[in-house]
């Protein structure tokens, strides 16, 4: 099965990798408008399956589908577990995002990727642009960066858009374990010397599919390239889970703590905040205020 609008006798066609995903899932719908869009998981349930792992199996996918732009929204992204996989994590982020540029350019076909916030160490004083130097602290961070560079040195016209704290109304993500444990628990002790935007994962399609449009409709220009795509304004995990339970009410006490009270396997970075203005330079695109966003997110997940 596959998620189609057909727009006229000879819609382009749209492969996004990792459907099942916060972004992928909400790509399915804003791309739709564009053309016919594949879905493609691991488990198949769109009507494709595809294996990230499985490096050598993208050309005969590629082959199959043969679409007219790639959509990337596959990725490792359990930043902790990375660290003791890092071989696995290292093949998704950075060995099949390498393969997807080599066989990308050679067809000339369009690709969409994402990158991390988590590129960055996190000490800088002002918003991260495009042209500051990574130094990620963690494997994932690690991964994801070779990934971009790989299919950024690659022939294929490729955007890559780094984003950052992504959360929606489905799949793993703070926004719903704030909800969850907030039910579960009296009180909750969240880390408040961590900052970044939060990124609702619709904004992120939504904005994709403006980008997707550019480069089906358009031939490869300078529009291709590497974009900061995140949220406007920043907070930290604690700001960010205050305005969660403001929203929501309820009982639950919530208490700021440092990082060093609450250890996990990866380092992070402890300001990760993006400037966006290449992307509203070159596409005209600015996300909302992060507040705005939670809030809209919030009214769409009413009853649940
Ligand atoms: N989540 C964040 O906070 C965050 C922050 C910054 C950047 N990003 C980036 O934004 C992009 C989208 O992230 P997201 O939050 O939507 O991720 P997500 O919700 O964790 O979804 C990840 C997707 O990748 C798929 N996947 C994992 N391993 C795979 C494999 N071996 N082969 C094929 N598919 C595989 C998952 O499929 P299954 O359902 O089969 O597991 C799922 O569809 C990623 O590039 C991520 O690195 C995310």
């Amino acid at each position: 099965m596959t998620v189609s609008s057909p727009t006229g006798p000879d819609p382009r066609r749209i492969l996004v990798l990792g459907a099942t995903g916060q972004v992928g899932w909400e790509l399915l719908r804003t791309l739709a408008p564009l053309g016919e869009v594949l879905g493609a998981s691991r488990d198949g349930r769109f009507g494709i399956r595809a294996d990230l792992a499985k490096v050598v199996e993208l050309g005969p996918l590629l082959d199959r589908t043969r679409p007219d732009l790639v959509v990337n929204a596959a990725a490792y992204t359990q930043v902790d577990q990375a660290e003791s996989e890092p071989d696995l994590a290292t093949r998704i982020n950075a060995e099949a995002v390498a393969e997807l540029g080599r066989l990308a350019g050679a067809r000339g076909l369009p690709v969409i990727h994402y990158s991390t916030d988590f590129v960055f160490p996190g000490r800088a004083t002002h918003p991260y642009r495009e042209d500051d130097a990574p130094n990620p602290l963690n494997v994932y961070g690690k991964s994801k960066l070779a990934g971009e560079t790989a299919l950024l040195e690659s022939d294929a016209p490729a955007v890559v858009l780094r984003t950052s704290w992504v959360y929606g109304a489905r799949g793993h993500n703070f926004l719903r374990t704030m909800l969850r444990l907030s039910r579960e628990r009296h009180e909750l002790r969240v880390v408040d010397d961590q900052i970044g935007a939060p990124t609702w994962s619709r904004m992120i399609a939504a904005a994709t599919a403006h980008i997707a449009a550019r480069l089906l409709h358009s031939p490869p220009d300078e529009s291709t390239g590497l974009y900061h795509l995140s949220a406007a304004g920043h907070t930290s995990w604690y700001g960010f889970a205050r305005a969660i339970l403001d929203a929501r009410g309820g009982e639950c006490e919530l208490h700021p703590i440092p990082s060093d009270d609450y250890p996990t396997p990866a380092l992070r970075p402890a300001w990760s905040v993006l400037d966006n203005s290449r992307l509203a330079r070159t596409f005209g695109l600015r996300l909302p205020d992060w507040r705005h966003s939670l809030g809209q997110c919030l009214q769409d997940m009413q009853g649940e």
